[in-house]
This record gives C-alpha cells, sequence and structure tokens, in this order.
C-alpha cells in the first residue's frame, strides 16, 4: 500500500531531535524555528518529559473514561492555575479540530441556536464543523459547506456589530491567526466581540490551539485583552508533540452527561505528557522567555532591508516581505539549516519556535535571516 498524498513534503527524514536541535538520517544539523506548527513548546526531548512519559507507559498506558484517572484531575488543577482559569471545566479530547467541533457543539448545546460568526483568514482545523468555520474553500468539502456561518473582517467592530443579532449561538475567533500569517486582534476589538457577544447571548469561543501555552508571553492570547471566554480551545503546544486537546468550559455553561466523549481523550499517558509540559513551562519561566526573545528577534528583523512588516506577539512572528519569502525559506533552510513555517500570506514567513529557545538560537536566526535578504535583494 502506497501513503495517501496530504502535504508536498520536504526531503527531510529526521532521525534524532534534541531542544531545538534535530539531526536527519544523513547527520545535517537544523534549528526548529517552527516546531511543527508551533507543537514543540518545551523542546524537543524534553528530558523531563521524556521520563515522565516513560515512567508512566510501564504503569498503564490506557484506560477509558469509564474508570477514574486520577492523571485528568492534575491536569485540570494544574492547568486551571497556571492558566489563571481555576473555575473553568477541562473535556479533554485528541486534536485541535476536535476541540473546536466539541466547542462549536457545546455552544449550540447551551443556546439552542444554530448561526455561527467566523473572520477572514482564519483556521479552526478539518472536521465537519471546524471546517466549516475555516475560511478556505479548498478544504471546504461541499458536504461541510453551512449556511449558518458568516465570515467578517478581524478588527473590524462595525462590520462584526452589523452581523450579530439573537440568532447567532457562537463566535469563533483564533487568539491570534496563525496559518493566516499572524493577524493580531486588538485588544480593543477582542474586548468589543466579547461585550457584543454577551448583549446578545452568543458565546464567544477563543481557538487557542496555536497561540496558547505561553507562546504570545502570556498563557493565553485572549489574556492580552483581559477577557474571559466562555470557551477555550487548546491543543499543539499542550502535549509537545504528544496528541492531546481540549475545551476550556467557563462555569456558566453546564453540560449534561455524554452531550461529549472520546475514546482515546484524556488517556494515562495523553494526560501524562500535558502534565509534564506545564510542569516545564512553570519551573524554566518559559512564558517570559517567550515574550522576552520574542520581543527580540521581531525589533531585530523589523529593520532589516526586504522587511515589509513584522507582526508579532511573543513567539508568534509573521515576518512579511514585499513578495513571495518561498527564495527566503529555502536558503534559510539550505544554508543555515534553519526550519521556518509558511502560510496562507504567501509572502509572510510564520516563526514559533519552542518557548525554551536561547538568546544565542535567537541571534543565530538573525543573523541567518539578515544574510539571507543580503542575497535576495
Ligand atoms: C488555530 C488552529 N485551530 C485548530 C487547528 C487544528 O488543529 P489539529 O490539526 O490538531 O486538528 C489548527 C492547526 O493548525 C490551528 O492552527
Amino acid at each position: 500500500m502506497e501513503l495517501f498524498d496530504v502535504y508536498s513534503r520536504q526531503h527531510i527524514e529526521f532521525a534524532r531531535a534534541e531542544g531545538l536541535k534535530l539531526w536527519d538520517t544523513k547527520g545535517k544539523e537544523y534549528l526548529d524555528f517552527y516546531g511543527g506548527h508551533a507543537v514543540i513548546s518545551i523542546g524537543h526531548t524534553n528530558p523531563l518529559q521524556v521520563a515522565a512519559i516513560t515512567k508512566q507507559l510501564n504503569s498503564i498506558a490506557y484506560y477509558s473514561n469509564s474508570v477514574r484517572i486520577s492523571q485528568q484531575e492534575e491536569l485540570a488543577k494544574k492547568l486551571g492555575t497556571i492558566a489563571e482559569c481555576d473555575d473553568y471545566k477541562l473535556f479533554l479530547c485528541n486534536s485541535g479540530a476536535e476541540a473546536n467541533e466539541n466547542a462549536l457543539k457545546l455552544a449550540s448545546f447551551h443556546n439552542g441556536r444554530t448561526k455561527i460568526i467566523s473572520f477572514f483568514k482564519s483556521f479552526h482545523g478539518r472536521t465537519s464543523l471546524a471546517v466549516s468555520v475555516t475560511d478556505n474553500p479548498k478544504i471546504v468539502a461541499p458536504i461541510n459547506r453551512n449556511a449558518n456561518v458568516q465570515f467578517v473582517e478581524l478588527n473590524n467592530l462595525d462590520e462584526f456589530e452589523a452581523a450579530i443579532d439573537e440568532s447567532v449561538c457562537a463566535v469563533i475567533i483564533e487568539g491570534v491567526q496563525g496559518v493566516g500569517g499572524i493577524n493580531i486582534p486588538t485588544p480593543e476589538f477582542m474586548q468589543g466581540v466579547s461585550a457584543v457577544c454577551k448583549k446578545y447571548g452568543a458565546l464567544l469561543i477563543v481557538d487557542e490551539v496555536q497561540s496558547g501555552y505561553g507562546r504570545t508571553g502570556k498563557f493565553f492570547a485572549h489574556q492580552h485583552a483581559n477577557i474571559s471566554p466562555d470557551l477555550i480551545t487548546i491543543a499543539k503546544g499542550m502535549g509537545n508533540g504528544f496528541p492531546v486537546a481540549g475545551v476550556l468550559i467557563a462555569p456558566h455553561i453546564v453540560p449534561q452527561m455524554e452531550m461529549l466523549g472520546s475514546t482515546f481523550g484524556g488517556n494515562q499517558l495523553a494526560c501524562t505528557a500535558a502534565i509534564s509540559v506545564l510542569d516545564v513551562i512553570e519551573q524554566d519561566n518559559l512564558i517570559s522567555n517567550a515574550a522576552m526573545v520574542g520581543d527580540y528577534i521581531s525589533n531585530a528583523v523589523r529593520s532589516i532591508d526586504g522587511v515589509k512588516e513584522v507582526r508579532s506577539l511573543g513567539l508568534m512572528i509573521g515576518i512579511e516581505l514585499h513578495d513571495n519569502c518561498s527564495n527566503v525559506k529555502s536558503e534559510l533552510l539550505n544554508r543555515y539549516g534553519i526550519l521556518t513555517g509558511s502560510s496562507s500570506n504567501k509572502n509572510t514567513i510564520r516563526i514559533l519556535p519552542p518557548l525554551t529557545i536561547s538568546n544565542v538560537e535567537a541571534e543565530f536566526f538573525v543573523a541567518a535571516f539578515s544574510s539571507t535578504m543580503d542575497n535576495n535583494q
């Protein structure tokens, strides 16, 4: 059997990784400024996580949600404390799309409504409901086209207010748009959206799948705006590569038993992986590191010739050039072994390194980027 081709792939196979570094099967070294779509939060093969997962694997890896799983309780408690949302409830699942799917379902169960407002350039995943609120017609199958979904412009409060009324079930918005090319909702816009949702009884779902877990210099990106969403979705950095995701549910939303469920969600191994991520984030002060190193990189690249605009919050950095960025990305990879991300904006490079990034690694990137830009003018 052959593989179904999903992505166009680089001709690289990684054999080993540690921190920001990776080595391919030929021994060539790389530096990960992408984290495999913002997944690697505490660095590859983090020793604390490897030890915790290994220990758990040797005790029990999996049993279903038909029994008590104390690791789930420990994870919920730690997450509530570190993310400053103690009073939320945690539903555990396996991927970002699944988290958004369940958040949208919960919203509709809660207020009985069906209309959803989403934003242009958004990405929320590829499952049925998640893809219907994603602004990319290429990945929306005819069966997923949903007349209940309306897209509006990010950071345009007037347009948003004109679109919403009492028939709207929920509004779904990324803490920072990632796949769309790092587009940041202003704090004023987030506050406005939150207030208008309350006025009309629509639930606010903030998708923190890419922007959460400390990446933007706060645990959640929406905390820069000081708002409290009704539902928050998490995945990617939550497991540092281990598939685990969740929905944080505000106290006034009371799901009934058996509305949601998952066979694999919240298993012992996944929870252990997720607990170790929180332990490392806390012990190593990774949220302030993300803010500090992120600011350094953004400020340093902003003044480089050929850079049109830098949009950034912590370690979610979009570097927009005047034209297609693919040559610059290729040179960074081939000459310096630096992995970067693309986005749906062809001119924008996405920089999403692990939050463990050091000053030396950040300086290496800036120097390599600067010299690559010199060669590409
Ligand atoms: C903001 C956001 N939401 C949801 C998803 C979907 O996550 P997953 O691929 O784990 O289903 C992604 C993936 O890129 C994302 O960036």
